[in-house]
């Protein structure tokens, strides 16, 4: 079985006196928690792959939206919102509503992160 080598039998000479040392930074991490979901991005390969009524993304500008929640809800229809699942839908989105106060705020409530 196994000797110990070289087991130094030179246990210092008592005195633990490296105690108080590594205590430094625990409080004051001002960590960035709340920012990071919305600091994801996406390719528009990967928002095509959400492209049905269960599971619907859509790319508008610079942004990827998450709509699967809001299908049911929009006030023009389901079907218009399904109709741009898992696309860039910038046209579709500012043809109809460009300049329109609703729609956009509503939008801001989708965000998942950038388009990149
Ligand atoms: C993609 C995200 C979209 C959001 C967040 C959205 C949001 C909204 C909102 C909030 C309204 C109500 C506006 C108001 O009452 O002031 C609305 C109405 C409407 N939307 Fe959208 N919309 C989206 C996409 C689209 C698209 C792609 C189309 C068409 C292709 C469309 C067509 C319409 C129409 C026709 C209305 C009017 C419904 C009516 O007044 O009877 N929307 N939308």
């Amino acid at each position: 079985m196994g000797r110990h080598p070289g087991a130094p039998a030179t246990t210092a000479t008592g005195s633990a006196t490296a105690t108080a040392t590594a205590t430094a930074t625990a409080t004051g991490t001002p960590t960035a928690s709340a920012s990071a979901a919305s600091d994801q991005t996406y390719t528009l390969d990967q928002v095509k792959q959400h492209n049905t009524r269960a599971d619907c993304w859509a790319a508008i500008d610079d942004g990827v939206y998450n709509l699967t929640d809001w299908i049911a809800q929009h006030p023009g229809g389901a079907e218009r919102i399904i109709g741009i699942c898992g696309t860039d839908a910038t046209a579709a989105f500012t043809n109809q509503h460009s300049g329109e106060q609703r729609p956009e705020t509503q939008l801001t409530r989708f965000y998942i992160g950038k388009l990149g």
